[in-house]
């Protein structure tokens, strides 16, 4: 634990949790939960959860990880010595490791699908194509194992490299293409002609449509769309340095994530109605990467072809891109883990996360082939590490650090730590505990039952 690194500069760390933050969730989710849920009004309702609750558990994963340096589960050890508390921070080690399981198989689709898309291979195909070349891909055992494999190496040699020259320079570069690749999309997804119809589609409220269920799934998604619940932000926080504004960060990263939420809703609902495709609720997720949107990029821009090349090669650029910083912050989670906890060098960590996770993810992938009928509560391998990740181990995670710092934690660390020693001053603490203490832990309880569909509210 001697010589641990920082990220050397304010914008690193920054680009560095955005980097995080900013995944496939805003891209295969975040724009469909706007189409189903009245437009504008579910993005009103998802701010408000972004504010009201994402913040301030990210704020706490900032406090534990910059205050301990150290990684996720060491830090409850730290802060609350000879206690259980240290099972919340195994637990996100847990849940990062079982995240990137199934997280690699998508992510190596999404090279599948760029190398399609740079080959021209969607040319010339209608929307019953699409479908067909999607399932016979997945359910293929060799190409996604591939592509997987892949996508788990390039990981594995930003983190070799360290916080410094890995993660932080790495995120340095991938971050501002991404965002180039958004603002290109955009651009030409606004401008294309049919493109009114989704603008409108997006923008406006349609306040009928948001019940308890919405507001459910608004906090959810705000919640997985921030990278909470489970120590990535924790990690990524203990190589923050003294100086860095911790509220200064939370706002920005939070601010990134949910502009790139909202530009890919308007690159993939003007591409639709160009295209004269209804999206559907649906058309979610890998449907929605993989099976619609290809067909939609295509019917798009037929009247000139090289425009839909150009914009289905960046579009799957982008999805690599949100994956892999996404990824890479997954693996450092475990990586810092297991090198800091084992004693271990960073190499031999870090070979040892690729490995496993590879595995792993193997059976991930093959359960969309030859190993499709094994099923457990009727879930496939893929699935069940879906969706108990996401709909149990990070809202459980994000309820046990909200309370851990509501309640447990001496509240002067957490004031000094915000206010960094007194150098800045902290007017919404008192709110940010209020929070922290009462709604937050609330409001994760009603999702954990929604989506345990134990009570169907409303
Ligand atoms: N936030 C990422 C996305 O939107 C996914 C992700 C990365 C994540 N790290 C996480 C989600 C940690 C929850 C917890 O796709």
């Amino acid at each position: 634990m001697t010589n641990r690194e920082n990220f050397g500069s304010k914008l690193g760390a920054v680009l560095a949790a955005a980097g995080s933050a900013v995944g496939l969730g805003n891209i295969w989710r975040f724009p469909i939960e706007t189409g189903r849920n009245g437009g504008a009004a579910f993005i009103i309702v998802y701010i408000l959860c972004i504010l009201l609750i994402g913040l301030p558990v990210m704020l706490s994963e900032f406090m534990i990880g910059r205050h301990t340096q150290a990684n996720t589960a060491r830090a409850y050890q730290k802060l609350a010595p000879n206690t259980q508390w240290k099972w919340v921070g195994r637990l996100g080690v847990f849940s990062a490791f079982f995240i990137m399981c199934y997280y690699c198989v998508v992510a190596g689709w999404t090279i599948e699908y760029a190398m399609l898309a740079i080959t021209n291979q969607f040319a010339g195909k209608t929307a019953n194509d699409f479908p067909k070349i999607f399932n016979e891909f997945a359910a293929n055992p060799w190409m996604p194992i591939i592509w997987l494999i892949a996508f788990v190496v390039m990981t594995h040699f930003v983190i070799v490299k360290g916080v410094t020259k890995g993660i932080e320079r790495w995120s340095k570069i991938l971050m501002p293409l991404l965002f180039g690749l958004v603002v290109l999309l955009v651009v030409c997804a606004v401008t294309s002609p049919g493109a009114k119809e989704g603008i409108e589609f997006m923008l406006k409220p349609d306040f009928s449509k948001i019940t308890g269920k919405t507001v459910l799934s608004a906090m959810g998604q705000a919640f997985y769309s921030l990278s909470l619940g489970m120590g990535c932000l924790c990690t990524y926080a203990s190589y923050f340095d003294k100086k860095t504004s911790l509220g200064k960060t939370a706002l920005q990263v939070a601010s990134i994530d949910t502009m790139i939420a909202l530009m890919a809703g308007f690159i993939i609902f003007p591409a639709a109605s160009t295209a004269g495709y209804h999206l559907a609720p649906e058309d979610v997720g890998a449907s929605l990467l993989f099976i619609t949107l290809p067909n939609v990029f295509q019917q798009a821009f037929s009247s000139l072809p090289i425009l839909g090349y150009i914009f289905s090669v960046m579009f799957y650029l982008l999805v690599i891109l949100a994956a892999l910083t996404s990824m890479i912050s997954l693996h450092e989670v475990v990586t810092s883990y297991m090198s800091e906890e084992f004693k271990w060098t960073r190499k031999r960590a870090a070979i040892t996360e690729t490995i496993v996770c590879i595995l792993l993810g193997c059976i991930c992938s093959l359960s969309f082939g030859v190993l499709n009928d094994v099923r457990l509560f009727d879930m496939t391998i893929f699935d069940l590490f879906d969706w108990t990740s996401s709909n149990i181990f990070l809202p459980i995670g994000g309820m046990f650090i909200s309370l851990f710092a509501g309640w447990y934690l001496d509240k002067q660390i957490f004031r000094d730590e915000i206010t960094n020693y007194g150098l800045s001053s902290a007017p919404y603490f008192k709110a940010l505990i209020f929070l922290l203490r009462y709604i937050v832990p609330l409001a994760i309880i009603a999702i954990i039952v929604n989506q345990l569909g134990i009570v169907s509210l409303l």
